[in-house]
């Protein structure tokens, strides 16, 4: 193999990095929302009917933290059971497009910049 021809392998090998880093963040669905990506059909075709796709693409979380959900739902909000297979896909999904955010809450505001409450007690009685 010739210097040239080795160049121009080591310049595709590159090229196929950077094409695989952009497609790390899949295309959205115009109408739901959802990440195209992996099992998102799924996900669209079980979790769109009762509620805005909204709930789901501003939670982030782990696979048990989704199953939670979906078990939740399944008992108070008659969201139906899926056989195991679609279940996991569907958490699969959900994990891996919406995983668990460290930084999504910001810090708690530090006390001496709390408003005053209204509903504090006086300290010091004045009839005391
Ligand atoms: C049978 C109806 C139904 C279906 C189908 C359904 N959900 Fe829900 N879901 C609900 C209801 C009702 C709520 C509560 C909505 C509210 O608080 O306004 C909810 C709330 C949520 C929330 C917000 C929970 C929170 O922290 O407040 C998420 C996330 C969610 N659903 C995800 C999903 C996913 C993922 C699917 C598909 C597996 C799905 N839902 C399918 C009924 C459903």
């Amino acid at each position: 193999m010739s210097c040239h021809a080795r160049r121009v392998l080591v310049v595709a090998a590159a090229c196929a990095v950077t094409a695989a880093a952009a497609a790390e963040e899949p295309a959205l669905d115009a109408f739901s929302g959802l990440k195209m990506t992996g099992d998102w059909e799924l996900v669209r075709n079980n979790c769109i009917s009762c509620h805005s796709t909204k709930l789901i693409t501003q939670q982030r979380g782990s696979r048990s933290h989704w199953l939670n959900l979906i078990r939740w739902m399944q008992e108070k909000q008659n969201l139906w059971q899926f056989d195991p297979d679609t279940e996991s896909r569907i958490t699969t999904y959900l994990a891996d497009n919406y995983p668990p955010q460290e930084d999504r809450r910001r810090a708690a505001i530090p006390p001496d910049l709390m408003p005053p409450n209204p509903y504090a007690q006086p300290t010091t009685p004045a009839d005391q």
